[in-house]
């Protein structure tokens, strides 16, 4: 697959990390969503290896945790969302915090969670975002998360999405 960057984007660390000094995390739930939570008591395996890219506040690595899941990784862009996300974690042993873009992002996983992050990326960017999924994911492995099936009129983050297109 061809390198990419998110930079090129105009939606990259930069832009990022002053959303997160400035607080503008409108984004935030302030709780692992429902519908994650309901697919994850299902899932037998807590052997998986687990990533949610663009975690932010990563709610639902709690929640995993307490299931008895125990190989977690979350990466964010920004180091702000990652200095926060490092000293909650800090303890809980078998949880990775890595700060790295995720079109650069190396690994192998058997369960990929998808939380407001897809239309967190630029649109044009969506065709490598399948492709470095399809890269991360083990042969037998699933993405699932929570999209939005919506446009919206704003040119910035949170962008829309529709069934087809996801
Ligand atoms: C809309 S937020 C959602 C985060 C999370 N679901 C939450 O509830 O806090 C999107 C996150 O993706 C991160 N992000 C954006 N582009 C990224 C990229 N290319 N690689 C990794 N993280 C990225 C942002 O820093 C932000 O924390």
């Amino acid at each position: 697959m061809k390198e990419n960057s998110s930079d090129q984007n105009n939606l990259g660390k930069n832009y990022w990390d002053e959303r997160w000094e400035t607080r503008q995390t409108g984004w935030d739930i302030g709780y692992s969503s429902p519908a994650i939570e309901e697919y994850v008591l299902q899932y037998q395996n807590k052997e998986a290896g687990i990533l949610i890219p663009g975690c932010g506040n990563a709610y639902e690595v709690e929640f995993l945790w307490n299931l008895g899941f125990k190989n977690i990784t979350v990466l964010d862009i920004s180091s702000k969302a990652v200095e926060i996300l490092k000293e909650k974690y800090k303890d809980r042993e078998g949880v990775t915090v890595i700060c790295e873009d995720f079109f650069k992002h190396h690994g192998n996983y058997d369960l990929i969670i998808e939380q407001t992050f897809f239309c967190a990326i630029n649109p044009n960017l969506r065709t490598q975002y399948a492709e470095k999924m399809h890269e991360l994911l083990d042969e037998n492995g699933k993405i699932i998360g929570v999209m939005f099936n919506k446009t919206f009129e704003k040119a910035e983050p949170p962008f829309g999405g529709s069934i087809p297109e996801i």
